[in-house]
């Protein structure tokens, strides 16, 4: 149905196409033998990772395969995590681990048996690499999109819609599925319902876009005035200084005019979650996303608190490619356009996150692959 619903709107690729052994052949024939990827090398100290830019034989794609010639990669907040070795395999050295899970660009060759896609379509991987529909198999993450080629399973791909750049499409993946996941997934988003982001980054920009066209009232919390004035002229109905107001849930209380929000996108962890549990309305829903906060993730979930509020918490992780496939098109239909902070050119890579580490950042930021 999302399929459908894509082409329905427009959107480019034709699903469905039977490709020929001619095409595999020559598609295959006519790749680079070689490619650059970034990988992790870990420190003369061993305290954190470098990035490390290699040249590698170049992959082949294998049955139900496609190989994408990538075009733009996005960083997310766990990208910076990796380079301290925090969700990156615990004491074992990462050397060698490809990086990045967010990325888009044009198929290259496509292996046996794949229909959907052809040489030349525009594409854009999801987040997990075998989550398709229904409910998640465990935490399954793409790593290796911050390279010039890469291989997805065709139904953990899609196409980009005709309206998004390479660079657009690539900001999508992780913070854009996991915001429409927390709004309309974990929780079901209706006109006039205030909700709450937490912060400027990646999936709460995305939440402010999609609640806003959704209908619902954006409430964003920012450490900066500047970010809280492009936050409203992205359609936030709301915003507050969480550095100027430390008790930020009275100035969200007093916005909803003492009614609270009904879901809030929790990206801040443990120092945020009790002021976002004061911030509910009653029988409303927190998202629980992320540990932005200095206190880190949530490791217990305080339920005598969401008691008081006869409240819900979701633990969310990004979405299947079902659900990438909704956003797309409700992003189509809305015309809605990821808000890309900085772009930097694949050899600068490492600035990249230099900048993500830095108090500038607001949106998404991409590599443009060449
Ligand atoms: N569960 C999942 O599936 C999932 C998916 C995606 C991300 N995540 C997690 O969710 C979090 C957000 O990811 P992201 O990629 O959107 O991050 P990001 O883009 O790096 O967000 C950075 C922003 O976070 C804000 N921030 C920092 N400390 C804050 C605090 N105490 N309170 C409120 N805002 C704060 C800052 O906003 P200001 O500069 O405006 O203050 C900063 O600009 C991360 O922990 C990430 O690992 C989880």
């Amino acid at each position: 149905m999302n399929i459908k619903a894509l082409i329905k709107i427009g959107i480019s690729q034709v699903i469905g196409l039977t490709i020929s052994a001619v095409m595999i052949a020559s598609a295959s024939a006519a790749d680079e033998a070689t490619y650059r990827q970034y990988q992790l090398e870990r420190k003369a100290d061993g305290s954190s990772y470098g990035l490390v830019l290699k040249t590698l034989p170049a992959p082949q794609p294998q049955a139900g395969e496609v190989l994408i010639k990538v075009k733009a990669a996005s960083l997310n907040r766990r990208d910076i995590y990796a380079l301290s070795g925090i969700g990156m395999g615990g004491a074992r050295d990462m050397t060698g681990s490809p990086i990045l899970s967010d990325g888009a660009g044009e198929v290259a060759a496509v292996g046996p048996g794949v229909t959907r896609f052809k040489p030349g379509d525009r594409v854009v991987a999801t987040f997990d690499v075998k989550w398709v529909d229904g409910e998640s198999s465990g935490y399954q993450p793409r790593n290796g999109m911050l390279a010039e080629l890469a291989v997805a399973t065709e139904d953990t791909v899609l196409p980009i819609p005709e309206y998004l750049s390479y660079e657009e499409a690539a900001t999508l993946p992780c913070a854009a599925v996991t915001a429409w996941n927390a709004l309309f997934k974990a929780a079901a988003l209706k006109p006039d319902d205030y909700v709450l982001m937490l912060g400027t980054g990646g999936v709460s920009i995305f939440g402010l876009q999609l609640a806003a066209a959704g209908g619902g009232r954006a409430i964003v919390t920012s450490s900066s005035d500047a970010k809280l004035a492009r936050a409203k002229d992205l359609g936030a109905f709301g915003t507050v200084n969480y550095r100027t107001y430390p008790d930020w849930e009275n100035e969200v209380l007093a916005i909803t005019d003492r009614k609270g929000v009904t879901n809030v996108l929790e990206v801040g962890g443990q120092d945020t979650l009790p002021h976002s549990i004061a911030s509910l309305a009653d029988g409303g829903h927190i998202g629980l996303i992320g540990g932005l906060s200095e206190g880190g993730f949530v490791r217990e979930t305080p339920e005598d608190l969401l008691k008081e509020h006869n409240a819900r918490l979701t633990n969310v992780y990004v979405g299947s490619s079902k659900d990438f496939a909704n956003l797309l098109v409700f992003m189509a239909q809305h015309q809605i356009k990821p808000v890309i902070d900085k772009t930097f050119e694949f050899a600068d890579a490492p600035a990249a996150f230099t900048y993500m580490e830095g108090p500038e950042m607001f949106g998404k930021i991409v590599v443009r692959i060449p």
